[in-house]
């Protein structure tokens, strides 16, 4: 004996049923980006890395290497004082800053802001805020990039990734 179940849905229901997934799919979306934004993932996680950006005697006093961290173009400089590592990106408009070894700056060429190559510290010009500063290591012989100093300041910076 065969048993036969037949399902009949009108066009009516089925559109229902169809506009209830839908609005099902939209709705999960939304509570994610939700929970995302009051738990963000970075919150609970040590974003400690060990990038390697140059060996000790490639980077002599008075000289400075470009690298990227977190994908973002960030520069090391050997100060008399030691090595120092900021993110390059300007906290203006997001112009690359660069070393001018003969002022002593790191300077960024769009509207001529000026920081501190020691701290990061705005020195004049228009940028508002430091550039952010990289904690660093040197062991072996080689200098490592370890994390930024302060993540959430660097949360708020417009960087150019990949830009260096
Ligand atoms: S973008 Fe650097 S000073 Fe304006």
């Amino acid at each position: 004996m065969e048993d036969k179940i037949t399902l009949t849905i009108t066009r009516r229901k089925f559109t229902e049923i169809l506009m209830g997934l839908v609005a099902v799919f939209f709705a999960s979306g939304a509570i994610a980006t939700i929970l995302k934004y009051l738990w963000p993932a970075s919150s609970s996680k040590d974003t400690s890395v060990e990038v390697m950006i140059a060996n000790v005697d490639e980077v002599p006093t008075g000289s400075v290497k470009k690298f990227m961290f977190n994908n973002k173009a960030a520069v090391l400089l050997h100060m008399p004082a030691g090595f120092r590592a900021f993110g390059s990106i300007c906290t203006h408009l997001g112009c690359i800053a660069y070393w001018k070894p003969d002022e002593n700056i790191i300077f960024c060429p769009c509207h001529l802001g000026k920081f501190d190559p020691n701290t990061g510290a705005v020195i004049s010009g228009p940028p508002p805020s430091p550039l952010p500063a990289i904690d660093i290591i040197v062991k072996e012989g080689a200098i490592y990039a370890l994390k930024w100093k302060d993540p959430e300041y660097v949360k708020t910076i417009s960087f150019y990734a990949g830009a260096a």
